[in-house]
């Protein structure tokens, strides 16, 4: 019964992915309008969070042509709801006159959740599900996961040498890969929305965390720094621009002189729970985050904070560029520091997804398993 919507679902899929840089918080979603005889009258994507929905920017090119068509679209198009900032495509399809609406899968939002399918129905609309699902859930894993646990999907970003070191005894790290894995990693930070990084890491690379490319409609983004005692100097760079997009979290009973410091350059900062180590309570980082509107955050390291997002089993994706090089030392920050696992059968567990050569490095991108 599906089989004949498979290719028009593809498309759908196409369209969706224009949204990869601008849609989030929201999920990415394409649609595809065909004419009353089967015909692609036109498309739509969701392009930015606050911007049309895909369905409503399909209807709009195909005025005129949509009464008795047919909208193909990869999530559940949606009904009306207090927060929404848009008006409810269900209505619009309706309005329409479109007599069939394909739908690769169901909104997981609690508000949403087959609501959209009964309004259409109750219209008199024909609803396909099921179309393409794996792939349209896999599409927005990050807004699935997000919706699911209220804490947001996390990527570890990883630049080391062969020999598995993040930076050289010492602490310098600049630079370990090469120019095109460094614009690989840059093309990451426009697909989350937010970046995570070790205090340690803010004082040996003073880095700026900001997006680069200008692919993300929305050139801010949340940058969030762990440092158990306030550490993090005024003065670095991350505060140079937008110090208010920044959230330092730390443990109850930090200095309050140097919150006040940090307070005063506009910075948020956010006391948590220790992890029972001694340093901030992960789950109460993200489920903060998430409260926030955060859905997906980058982890750019270092090497002691991968290790408590594998451990803590809240690491979903590992994005790592391996440079043909070796450092070596006993002392050179490792991609994953802590204490170690104390046998392989004890060891996170992943699964390879791709594997590409990149101007002289490899870039390995690895699925968490079981989380
Ligand atoms: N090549 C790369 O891609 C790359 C990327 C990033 C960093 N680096 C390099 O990595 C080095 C820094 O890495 P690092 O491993 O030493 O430190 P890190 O991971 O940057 O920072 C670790 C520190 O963060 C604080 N923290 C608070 N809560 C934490 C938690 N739940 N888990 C872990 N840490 C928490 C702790 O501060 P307290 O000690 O105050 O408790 C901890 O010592 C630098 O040399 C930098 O150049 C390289």
């Amino acid at each position: 019964m599906s089989g004949g919507w498979f290719g028009p679902m593809r498309q759908a899929l196409e369209e969706a992915e224009k949204g990869r840089y601008g849609a989030s918080p929201n999920p990415m979603v394409g649609a595809v309008l065909l004419s009353h005889e089967g015909e692609v009258v036109s498309v739509g994507a969701h392009l930015r969070c606050g911007g049309p929905h895909a369905e409503v920017a399909a209807l709009a090119g195909g005025a005129g042509k949509t009464v008795g068509g047919t909208i193909v679209v990869t999530l559940e198009p949606c009904v009306p709801s207090p927060n929404k900032r848009t008006p409810p495509c269900v209505d619009a399809i309706i309005a329409a006159g479109i007599s069939r609406v394909v739908i690769g899968t169901r909104d997981p939002s609690p508000a949403m959740n087959g609501r959209g399918v009964d309004a259409l129905k109750t219209a008199g609309v024909e609803v396909i599900e099921g179309v393409e699902e794996e792939a349209c859930r896999t599409l927005n894993r990050r807004f699935f996961y997000w919706v699911a646990t209220s804490r947001p999907y996390v990527t570890l970003k990883m630049a080391m040498t062969l020999d598995g070191k993040l930076a050289a005894r010492g602490g310098r790290s600049r630079w370990i890969t090469s120019e095109a894995s460094r614009r690989e990693g840059y093309a990451l930070r426009e697909e989350y929305d937010a970046l995570l990084v070790g205090v340690n890491t803010v004082l040996a690379d003073d880095p700026r965390l900001l997006r680069h490319l200008g692919l993300n409609p929305n050139p801010r983004l949340t940058r969030v720094v762990l440092d158990t005692s306030l550490r993090t100097p005024c003065d670095c760079a991350l505060l140079e621009k937008y110090p208010e997009d920044v959230v330092v979290f730390c443990l109850e009973g930090s200095p309050a002189g140097r919150r006040r410091e940090l307070e005063r350059r506009g910075v948020t900062v956010v006391e948590v729970g220790d992890d029972q180590r001694g340093r901030c309570d992960l789950r109460q980082v993200l489920r903060r985050l998430a409260s926030n509107g955060t859905s997906s955050v980058l982890v750019e390291g270092g090497g002691e904070v991968h290790w408590s997002f594998l451990r803590e089993g809240l690491a979903h994706r590992v994005h790592a560029f391996v440079a043909p090089l070796v450092l070596g030392g006993r002392e050179a920050t490792p991609s994953v520091g802590g204490p170690g696992f104390a046998s392989p059968q004890e060891a996170v567990r992943l699964h390879f997804v791709d594997v590409r050569r990149l101007e002289g490095d490899l870039v390995i991108q690895a699925e968490v398993q079981g989380v």
